[in-house]
């Protein structure tokens, strides 16, 4: 297996095979491009022909080789953007190449989904035990039809039924523990996942069912509404969008998408006849979820319950689709408590609210005014205060230009203080990736590490790493580096370079160990993304690290139980702070 992927990586260089899908462009020792996996304008997709490599820093923050890449572009699984290249590289694939373990482990898993679902579908159709949930379903005005395309079914009150029967079918126990199927008790043995639930297989896009979730059948049930699958080897839930496999065709057809929250809230309008919903489990929205919502539609229209947790949503969503620039729509179901009451209750209404949502912005602006209906001067700063970071967030310029023209008449405002909120909102936000100190340590922690991943990465760049990390090592130890996977690189090259007279990259890749080749990877394209930086600039970032990672300590021994003994240390430590941030006054 290995020798065919890296015969066929030998043959296709990734340089061509991705410049002849999009345009890249030589930048110093790397292409760039603009990603052609999210919606940018300035690129962020970066490919080295050294390393034969990409990554995309942009919103996807994602990136491999060229398997990898046509996986994306063309939606394939691995073994079929393998097969492709190969037959492109011309490398011959013997059946045995195809034996690949986590390949085989994958289909065992789906196969026993598979079987699982059908062994709950079983027990709700054909079983007396079965009867209860379906006149559950019933009761939810579900229909045969739906309950067979979308696999519904019921898992008996037992702590063995499905473990039973899938070993009958020689499933091991921990398969199907691994699987998400059976829980491990205390006491060492394993009991089935799902008991006394109404079962809702969760397939991935084409239809394969990866996971499942449960209802419980009773009114107030002490124990959780809903049981879900566990993150599985199949399964991830950031990735995943229940219902999409059957709504995809009329997403793309539509070119919207509905996204609701909630099982019912998907099935119910799709019975009704509204094809395109999918539904969130909870209510956040994902990256990934929306990355592959783009690849079907550019719109999409938030369907969320209308609660506070909907409205939650909806915030949190905004800023990930923003990158992705999608048209944001929101549909407000104000006569029901979610979609699946809502079309049942009164299909006409429903049919009518969801044909008119309205702009995310509108609905945001209007959502605020009403919280804060008496137009005083400060009510208006308040409603502004609250708004700023929504509408500074919006790409284009020209949605942008609307809502600060509507939000400064409804306020009654002008146009120019609205702006200048913005820009001072968007100044803030990039100064935060400058190297300004920041006031939450949450923040400033996250942003060092990208400090941090920068100076290295700019040292691997550079021409003669070696030189310019002279420099660099003359004021920090590989220690002061925050993440432990960085300290590693660092002590690496310091290693390497003892032992070489010039920097090879090919030589150092061979040097570290297998696991920090990713690292390095990843840090080794990070520079592309931007300017040069002077030497001057270099020293700066250099002190700052330090300067971070003596707080670091101080902070950790004040932390410490017993500070007597460290008293010592602590002198030096300060003495050592108060001389770096002499320095950095004076650069
Ligand atoms: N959910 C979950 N685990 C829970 C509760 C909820 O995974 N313990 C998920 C389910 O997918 C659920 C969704 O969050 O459908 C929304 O929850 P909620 O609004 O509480 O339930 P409804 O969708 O209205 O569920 P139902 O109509 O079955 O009562
Ligand atoms: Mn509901």
């Amino acid at each position: 297996m290995e020798n065919v992927v890296e015969e066929i990586k030998k043959r296709i260089d990734i340089v061509d095979f991705i410049g002849s899908f999009i345009l890249l462009k030589k930048t110093g020792r790397n292409f760039k491009a603009l990603c052609p996996f999210h919606q940018e304008k300035t690129p962020s997709f970066i490919v080295s022909p050294e390393r034969q490599i990409w990554h995309c820093f942009g919103a996807c923050n994602d990136g491999g080789d060229i398997i990898k890449f046509l996986m994306k572009w063309e939606n394939l699984t691995f073994f079929e953007a393998l097969r492709e290249l190969a037959k492109k590289a011309g490398v011959q694939i013997k059946k045995i190449d195809f034996e690949d373990r986590s390949w085989e482990k994958k289909k065992r898993f789906l196969a026993m989904n598979q079987l699982a679902a059908d062994f709950f579908q079983f027990a709700l159709l054909k079983t007396d035990y079965g009867k209860k949930a379906l006149d559950y379903l019933s009761q939810r005005k579900i229909k045969a039809p739906t309950i067979k395309t979308f696999n519904l079914g019921y898992a008996p009150m037992s702590w063995n039924s499905l473990y039973s029967f899938l070993k009958k079918k020689k499933y091991e126990e921990e398969q199907m523990l691994e699987n998400g199927l059976l829980v491990r008790s205390e006491s060492g043995g394993f009991y089935d996942r799902f008991r006394g639930r109404l079962i809702f297989p969760i397939c991935d896009p084409r239809g394969n069912i990866i996971a499942f979730s449960g209802r419980t059948l009773i009114e107030n049930d002490k124990e959780a509404k809903y049981i879900n699958s566990p993150e599985t080897p199949l399964y991830h839930k950031r990735e995943t969008l229940f219902g999409f496999h059957l709504a995809k065709d009329a997403i793309k057809k539509a070119n919207n998408v509905y996204i609701v929250e909630g099982e019912f809230d998907m099935i119910s309008p799709y019975q009704a006849g509204f094809y395109n919903f999918v539904a969130i489990k909870g209510s956040a929205l994902t990256k990934e979820q929306l990355m592959i919502l783009k690849r079907y539609t550019e719109r999409i229209t938030l369907t969320l319950d209308a609660d506070v947790s909907g409205l939650e949503a909806i915030k949190r969503g905004i800023e990930e689709a923003e990158k992705f620039d999608f048209d944001i729509n929101v549909v407000v179901l104000d006569f029901a408590k979610d979609p699946d009451e809502a079309v049942k209750t009164n299909f006409k209404k429903f049919k009518d609210l969801i044909k008119t949502p309205i702009g995310v912005y509108d609905f945001l602006i209007n959502f605020t005014l009403k919280k804060y209906p008496e137009k005083t001067v400060y009510n208006k700063k308040k409603i502004s205060e609250e708004l700023i970071p929504y509408l500074s967030g919006i790409k284009n310029n020209i949605v942008q230009s609307h809502y600060i023209k509507k939000l400064s008449s409804l306020l009654e405002v002008t146009e120019q203080s609205i702006q200048n909120l913005i820009k001072r909102n968007l100044l803030n936000k990039k100064r935060r990736l400058e190297f300004i100190p920041l006031k939450k340590s949450h923040d400033k922690q996250s942003h060092m590490i990208l400090v941090e991943r920068y100076l290295l990465s700019f040292i691997f760049q550079n021409n003669s790493p070696f030189t310019i990390s002279d420099l660099v090592f003359s004021i920090i130890l590989p220690e002061d580096f925050t993440l432990i996977s960085l300290k590693k690189l660092a002590k690496k090259f310091l290693e390497f370079k003892e032992n070489n007279k010039e920097f090879s990259l090919e030589k150092f890749i061979n040097f570290l160990p297998e696991e920090l080749r990713p690292v390095f990877d990843e840090i080794y394209l990070f520079a592309s993304m931007d300017i040069d930086l002077g030497k001057e600039n270099i020293r700066k970032i250099a002190y700052e690290i330090k300067k971070n990672s003596l707080k670091q300590q101080i902070k950790k021994i004040i932390s410490l139980e017993d500070q007597k003994e460290n008293k010592e240390k602590l002198r030096f430590l300060g003495k050592l702070l108060k001389e770096v941030e002499k320095k950095l006054i004076s650069l």
